[in-house]
Parts: structure tokens; sequence; C-alpha cells
């Protein structure tokens, strides 16, 4: 007999108490189904952009990670973390702990708060998290952690959902990821995110959707496929090609926060440069409404939207019918135009190529003054473009100047 089978006669007649399934995991499951899902996200996940998201249709959404003691003993700047925005639908509170205790009082907090279900963080592979025996750490004894979702399934009272990496170290291990799912779907984990990478791999090279596919076919658990989808058409063709409960993009999300109406309603955005300064209108006001208009405000606002801008500057369009066969092999938010659009680039408008520019090459505070101060998309526009002018100007002089 494993260590494990006690638990799993547990859960087991824990679920045919509550006749047949457990009412929380399936309506949280129906929740889930068939979603792309904002991914958990430090400083990026903050509320505005939450806000931004849903208002482009996201329906499930994760908090930034918190850490569980903190926002139990009423830590202020950590229970923050948890204020859902009004208009959000499914929101799942994260939490970094080691402890049962202590996710049962951020839960109870969280669950006040409006959260639908609370996500144990098994994935961050920082030194500050994972010295803490937190994040990543607690894939190192898989036992222990199997018996510490166990025990938040029954103390917690919120489904209970688990975010892991494919492993470790630089070699994934797909038996190893299949037998811990397995194990944390007996002890009642309503649903498993996979990162397709290792925590030693952090964001370099693909994610491995073969190893969340075959998770996903053969565990029998939920599982939230997660890794480099940055176009509907991505997450369509994951979502379908996995089998996957649902799929959850992060970085595609800081991008084009538009990836949920893509998603939503199929298609493919190519915002203008005036329709894109909208969007980071919108968030402005958002960050307006949350810090309020003032100087305290702006201060505040602007530590957020110098790290959003930064995404930003990341967006590149790329057609379905160009890009579609290819990204399944070649992720595209892998592929993204790493080259620096050049001023002396006659054919490509001045704004395009100030909106594309790496933002320690752009004057970013001024451009998010414009945003801030403007009082319409045209106004911010007009003098983004005033800017992008000026830009190539002293570009075209350097370079006749021999720089
Ligand atoms: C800026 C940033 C912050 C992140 N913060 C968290 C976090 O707080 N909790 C977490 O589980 N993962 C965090 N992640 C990882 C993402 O949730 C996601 O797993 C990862 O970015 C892979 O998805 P993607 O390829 O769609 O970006 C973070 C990622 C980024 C880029």
């Amino acid at each position: 007999m494993t260590s494990l089978e006690p638990s799993v006669a547990f859960a087991t007649s824990l679920r045919c108490s509550l006749g047949g399934g457990d009412g929380r995991v399936s309506e949280l499951k129906k929740d889930l189904e068939n979603q792309l899902v904002l991914a958990p996200l430090t400083k990026g996940g903050n509320y505005a952009f939450r806000r931004l998201c849903t208002e482009f249709g996201a329906k499930v959404t994760v908090s930034e990670m918190a850490y569980a003691r903190k926002v139990g003993k009423g830590d202020r700047k950590e229970r923050t973390l948890f204020v859902r925005s009004e208009n959000e639908g499914i929101f799942g509170a994260q939490i970094a702990t080691n402890n049962c205790a202590e996710a049962v009082s951020a839960c109870n907090y969280a669950q006040e708060n409006g959260a639908k279900f609370l996500d144990l963080n098994c994935g961050c592979p920082i030194r500050e998290v994972t010295r803490r025996g937190l994040g990543s750490a607690l894939m190192r004894k898989p036992h222990k952690l199997v018996a510490l979702v166990e025990r938040m399934v029954s103390e917690c009272s919120l489904p209970v959902t688990v975010k892991i990496r494919t492993g470790l170290e630089e070699d994934a291990d797909a038996e190893k990821v299949l037998e811990l799912v397995r194990d944390l779907g007996h002890v009642g984990a309503s649903a498993v995110t996979i990162h397709g990478r290792t925590a030693q791999q952090r964001y370099s090279g693909n994610a491995n959707w073969d190893l969340i596919s075959k998770v996903s076919a053969e565990s029998g658990v939920d599982v939230i496929g997660n890794g480099d989808i940055l176009t509907a058409y991505e997450a369509k063709d994951r979502l379908a090609d996995s089998g996957c409960l649902a799929v959850m993009t992060g970085r595609g999300a800081l991008i084009k926060p538009w990836l949920f109406s893509e998603f939503e309603k199929d298609y493919t955005w190519n915002p203008t440069p005036m329709e894109r300064i909208g969007v980071y209108r919108t968030l402005v006001r958002f960050m307006k409404e949350r810090f309020r208009d003032d100087e305290k405000g702006r201060l505040r606002s602007f530590e957020f939207l110098r790290f959003h801008m930064d995404f930003f500057s990341r967006y590149r369009y790329f057609p379905e019918e160009e890009h579609r066969e290819r990204s399944k092999e070649y992720p595209l938010i892998q592929q993204r135009e790493k080259a620096d659009l050049g001023f002396r680039d006659a054919d490509v408008p001045p704004i395009e190529v100030l909106l594309q520019r790496p933002v320690d090459t752009v004057n970013l505070d001024a451009l998010l003054g414009f945003l801030w101060d403007s009082g319409s998309d045209h106004e911010a526009t007009r003098l983004f473009e005033e800017e992008a002018l000026s830009l190539r100007k002293q570009t075209l002089l350097a370079c006749s100047a021999g720089e």
C-alpha cells in the first residue's frame, strides 16, 4: 500500500458524500471549460490590468501571487492583491505557502473578497521564494506537496487548484509530472495548471506541449495548459490538440490584452496605432480610478505603466494565414521580430516605429504623460506622432553626422 492510498479513499468518499461529485469542483470545472485564462502575473496582473483584460472578454482571471502568511496576518499590501475588480468573472486567488493553516486563513480572506478558487503556486523559480521552501521548491518533495494539497482541499472553503512547472532541472520527466498530477487529482485538486517549462528553464525554450497533452490525456485530471500563447489561433489549436480543460496566457495578454476578445470572437485584430493608444489610455483610466487622478496616483500608476509599456512595445502583427501552421512548431512569442525598426525605414510610419521601440530607447515618462494628460485618443495620438517625428529627425541627423 502506498502512503497515498488512504487519502485517495478519503477524497473519493468526500466526493461521493457530496452526491457523485464535489459541487465546488464541478461548478469550477464548468467555469473553466474551454476558457483562455489570464495567468497569475506578479506586478502585471494588477487590479487595473485584470479589469482591462476582463473588459476584453477574459472570463477567468487569477491574482498576483500573495504570501499566504502575510495575507492571514492582515498585511495591507498583500491583501490588496486579492481585491477583485467589479467586472471580473471567475477570480482565483493565488497563494505561496507550504502550510495549510496559512492557506486556510488566506482562503477565507480571498473568499470574502469574491474569489472563486484558491491556486497554490508551485512554479515560481525565483530565489526569494524558493529559499523559503515555497513556489517551485514545493516540487522537490512531491509527497509533501500532495499531503499539503490534501489538507487544503479538506480545510479550505474554496476549490483548490495547483500551478506547477514540468520539473525543476533542465530535463522534464513526463512520467514524474504525470504521477504528481494524478496524485494531486486523487487528493481533490480541482485542476492543475502546467506551465510547460522546468523551473531551471525559466522562459527559455519552447513550452513543452507534448508533455502537457500527455498528462492531460493520461492523468484523468483537469489540466490547464500554459506556455507561449500569443494569438487566438494558438490558443484554439493548443486547446483542441492538447485536450486540456482550458489554456492560460501570461505574456501574450501583457503584450496584447485584446487577445481575449480575439479568442472569444475567433479572429485576429491588428489595431492601428490610434487604437492601440486607445487601449493604453483605457488602462490609464482604470489606474486613475484605482489610485486617483492626482500627483500621488500618477506616481503610483507610472510604476505599473512603465512595466506595461515594456510589454506593449513587443506587439507585432502575425496574420493567421501566414503563421498558423508554423506556430504549432515555433510559438510566435519566441519568434517575435527582434530587429529594431529603424526610423530610416521610410515605409513604416514613425508612430509605428515609436510604439515598437524598446522602452529604454524612448522618453518613456513623456509618453506616459501624453497618455495620462490627454483628453482624447486623438490628442494622445497627435502627441505620440510629434514625438515620433522628432525622434526620426534626431536619428536621421545622427546618421548623416556619421554616428
Ligand atoms: C511578469 C510575470 C510575472 C509572473 N508572475 C507569476 C506569479 O505571480 N505566479 C505564477 O504562478 N506565475 C507567474 N508568472 C508565470 C506565468 O503565470 C506563466 O506561467 C508564464 O509566463 C508562462 O506563460 P506565458 O508563456 O503565457 O507567458 C509570471 C510571469 C511573468 C512574465
